[in-house]
């Protein structure tokens, strides 16, 4: 089951915001190189591009499905297949964004100086990563995949701390960075429909945990974690589904 982006960008609105907090606070306003990292389907990677229209923009990722996504629409954006955790800029950039795609990379106490020295003076490196993993719509995943039966196969998958407290980031980032700015920002979302936080993570978190298995055990697995977010979820008067999710947001700029 890999990256799907019909069930990713069954959210797209909700997901979109928070891209969209990140772009408009990146302080840059002349660009001839930015890299989009972790870019997905590709839509955000547009706007970087309709926000610096003179600049070269990059869209790199992993997925083979989510980069023919991206290629269907876009002219003059090129796209690169690479490994995150092994990819450095062929030439310094003026801005790397990665919106909602780095806290899947280990490491980030190397991870964040690494992807600075790939800024030229001055450039800078714009940041949001998933923040909920002490939320129910993660720890009832962690729960259900540390149940038997599916304990010794989905157990080693889950990255239980994939995101440090923001304080790590002031003290990986302060060395590398002239200017640095950190804030956190919790959105309610309500959503609709049957067991839609389960269909949330299923396009996000679940997807290393659901491609380890296969049918019939996929949909037992599903349903079990279903059945936790229920209680832990319920609707309201009106039908909707509040949902909190909060993330964690920095702007870094290269002395
Ligand atoms: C949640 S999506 C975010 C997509 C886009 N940035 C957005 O905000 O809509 C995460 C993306 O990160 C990519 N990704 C995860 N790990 C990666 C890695 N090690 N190298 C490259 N891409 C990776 C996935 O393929 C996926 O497209």
């Amino acid at each position: 089951m890999p990256w799907d982006p019909g069930q990713y960008l069954r959210f797209d609105r909700e997901r979109l915001r928070p891209a969209l907090d990140l772009l408009e606070r990146i302080p840059l306003e002349a660009a001839e190189d930015i890299v989009d990292l972790g870019c997905g389907p590709g839509h955000i990677t547009k706007l970087l591009q309709s926000r610096w229209p003179l600049a070269q923009v990059t869209g790199v990722d992993r997925s083979p499905e989510m980069l023919e996504r991206a290629m269907l629409s876009t002219l003059g954006i090129r796209w690169r297949q690479a490994d995150l955790a092994e990819w450095h800029p062929e030439q310094p950039v003026d801005l790397i964004y990665a919106n909602a795609s780095l806290h899947w990379l280990d490491d980030h106490p190397t991870l964040f100086p690494r992807l600075m020295a790939g800024l030229k003076p001055g450039g800078w490196l714009a940041v949001q990563m998933p923040r909920n993993h002490d939320r129910p719509s993660h720890q009832a995943a962690y729960e259900v995949a540390e149940q038997e039966p599916w304990r010794a196969r989905l157990g080693p998958l889950l990255r239980k701390q994939a995101v440090a407290e923001p304080e790590g980031y002031l003290r990986w980032l302060s060395p590398p960075a002239s200017h640095l700015e950190i804030w956190q920002t919790d959105y309610l979302h309500l959503l609709e429909g049957p067991d839609p936080v389960a269909a949330w993570t299923h396009g996000s978190l679940l997807v290393p945990l659901l491609e380890a298995l296969l049918e019939p055990e996929r949909e037992l697995f599903l349903e079990a974690y279903r059945g936790r977010l229920r209680s832990a979820y319920p609707q309201d008067e009106a039908g909707r589904t509040p949902f909190w999710f909060r993330r964690l947001f920095f702007l870094a700029q290269a002395r």
